[in-house]
């Protein structure tokens, strides 16, 4: 019998994870297929139960359930537990669902990626630098998560305070790293002074961007992709900062998330230019 696999969200009829997920389905020769399925806030629950009689093995969460996978997990990874959202389970064989948090890898894995080649070592302890961090909600979670691991002397700025606040706990700051909350009308002093920037606000989304003073060849990373990206960096880019956006962090968590489920790393290469050429319309 096929094993089910697939995505569960809402929205969810844009997702890429699908064609990532059966490209390397394909590669590989196995017998399984990923599907979008779309389920309203409220009730993972119940579509969990149903799943888990079709034979399903693993499931990517998206908006609005990551906490709810949380609370619904049998066990979770200890990095699940402590960005608090679960963006991957696996049934595991003695009936139970297993929760884990592969945004955390995958922005890790992005953002060196994004600095290859600059001269330019992300996370690296020998040389002080600063990130900013925009935005406080479920996406940055991840972040925070990462720059805390890896000792990122990090600012969190956000429009609600609190809401940055909390990202501190996530950070969990070891020795010899420091951490900043600021009020997103502070960020320009922060942006002149950083040596690269994060964006996990839904700005983008509304066709909006941030005042940005002059770039230097610094890198903003945008966690989202398409449209949405292109709305907050392009001012950026025209104020000379070097941006990326999120389509890369999109196929190394859909890449962990595989090597959980079937124990194979796939290739992220691929997975990347199938996302690419949909994502631009190309066949
Ligand atoms: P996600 O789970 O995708 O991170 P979210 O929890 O809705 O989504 O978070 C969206 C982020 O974008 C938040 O940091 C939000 O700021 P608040 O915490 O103050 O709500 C930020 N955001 C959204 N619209 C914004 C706007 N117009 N100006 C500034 N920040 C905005």
């Amino acid at each position: 019998m096929t094993a089910l696999y697939g995505v569960i969200g809402d929205p969810i009829a844009h997702s890429l994870s699908p064609l990532i997920h059966n490209g390397w389905i394909r590669d590989h020769g196995l017998d399984a297929e990923y599907l979008a399925m779309q389920v309203q806030a409220g009730a993972l629950s119940s579509a969990l139960d149903t799943l888990k009689s079709r034979n399903c093995r693993g499931l990517n969460i998206t908006l609005p359930h990551k906490e709810d996978a949380f609370r619904l997990c049998t066990t979770v990874s200890d990095r699940a537990r402590s960005i608090g959202a679960v963006n991957t389970l696996s049934f595991d064989s003695d009936g139970a669902w297993r929760g884990d948090n592969t945004d955390a890898p995958g922005f890790r894995h992005a953002v060196v990626m994004a600095f290859e080649g600059s001269g330019f070592r992300p996370f690296a302890s020998d040389r002080p630098q600063r990130a900013v961090l925009i935005g406080a909600g479920g996406a940055s979670r991840a972040v925070a998560y990462v720059f805390g691991r890896e000792r990122q002397n990090a600012v969190f700025c956000n429009r609600t305070l609190r809401r940055a606040r909390s990202l501190v706990d996530v950070y969990a700051p070891e020795a010899g790293a420091d951490v900043l909350v600021a009020d997103l009308s502070d960020l320009p002093h922060h942006l002149e002074s950083c040596t690269y920037v994060v964006n996990a606000t839904s700005l983008g989304h509304s066709g909006k961007s941030v005042d940005w003073p002059e770039g230097r060849g610094r890198l903003v990373y945008d966690l989202s992709y398409g449209k949405a990206a292109e709305a907050f960096l392009e001012p950026a880019r025209l104020a000379g900062w070097r941006t990326v956006d999120g389509l890369l962090m999109l196929v190394a968590q859909a890449a962990v998330s595989f090597e959980v489920w079937f124990g194979i790393r796939p290739d992220m290469d691929a997975g990347y230019a199938r996302a690419k050429r949909t994502l631009e319309g190309v066949t």
